[in-house]
């Protein structure tokens, strides 16, 4: 597969995404959005890959939506295009994939992260959603998140400031799950994403819709969904081989089915 603005490549189950538009710090236009399309399709296909990172540079996760590309748009352009709902397809993804931030994750790079399942910070991060300060407000879903993220008052502070948020700031309100020193960023990811891949790939799906779901519904239907994902998954063979395994004081042998 050949690409214009990303990189990939796999080690082992895992596949490793790189935003490389670095003329323009990794913002994200069009064609950065079919590529991602691509890849994100390729990885949920292959059944020998179990785990992404997506990343950038060390500079740039990526510094918004291409501001060059939306400047001569207006309203009827944007809405006949629906722009920006095709993100959707990326978080459509239905394996695991894990966001490794460097640098500016501002406006869209900052809702890209968060499309992730899980967000890794290198201390150099920097966070933002500064759409005010170009006469607009988030695109690609930073209202939503963020305020699910970090809560109502930070996110008003964000988006009605545009100012950034640090590394540090961002772990201590529940932005990211944790922040490394960026010369082990990607080593930390692909730890943590050589676990996931490791674990019954069936099951890391069902927990991935699972912790969806309470972003989703409300408490009773979050339960009920979780509840029969556990059952439903009681169908599978890696379920027996699993808690065989446990019994038996050996490591499982998954197969995916
Ligand atoms: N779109 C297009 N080009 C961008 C860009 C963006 N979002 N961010 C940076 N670039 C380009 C710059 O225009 C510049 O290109 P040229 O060399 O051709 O001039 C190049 O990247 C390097 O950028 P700077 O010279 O500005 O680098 P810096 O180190 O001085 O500053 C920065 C870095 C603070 C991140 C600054 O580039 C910046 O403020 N960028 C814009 C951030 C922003 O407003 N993002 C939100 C975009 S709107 C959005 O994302 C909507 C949404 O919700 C989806």
């Amino acid at each position: 597969m050949s690409y214009e603005t990303i990189l990939v490549e796999t080690q082992g189950p895992v596949t490793v995404i790189r935003l490389n538009r670095p003329q323009a710090l990794n913002a994200l236009n069009t064609q950065v959005l079919a590529d991602l399309i691509v890849a994100f399709r390729a990885f949920d296909a292959d059944p020998d890959q179990r785990c992404a990172i997506l990343t950038g540079s060390e500079k740039a996760f990526a510094a918004g939506a291409d501001i060059k590309q939306m400047q001569e748009k207006g309203y009827a352009e944007m809405f006949g295009e629906d722009f920006f709902a095709d993100w959707s397809k990326v978080t459509g993804t239905r394996k695991p994939w894990i966001a490794a931030v460097a640098g500016f994750a501002l406006g869209g790079g900052c809702e890209l992260a968060m499309m992730a399942d899980i967000m890794i910070a290198a201390d150099n991060a920097r966070f933002g959603q500064p759409e005010i300060k170009l006469g607009v407000c988030p695109g690609m879903g930073g209202s939503q998140r963020l305020t699910r993220a970090v809560g109502k008052s930070k996110a008003m502070d964000m988006c009605l400031t545009g100012r950034m948020m640090d590394a540090t700031e961002a772990e201590r309100a529940n932005l990211c799950s944790k922040v490394v020193p960026l010369a082990d960023l990607m080593d930390e990811a692909m730890k943590m994403a050589q676990a996931i891949a490791a674990m019954p790939p069936l099951a890391a799906i069902a927990n991935k819709e699972a912790v969806n779901a309470a972003f989703e519904t409300g408490l009773h239907h979050g339960l009920l969904f979780e509840r029969r994902s556990f059952n439903g998954l009681c169908a599978t063979e890696d379920k027996a081989e699993g808690m065989a395994a446990f019994v038996e004081k050996r490591p499982g042998v998954w197969k995916g089915k």
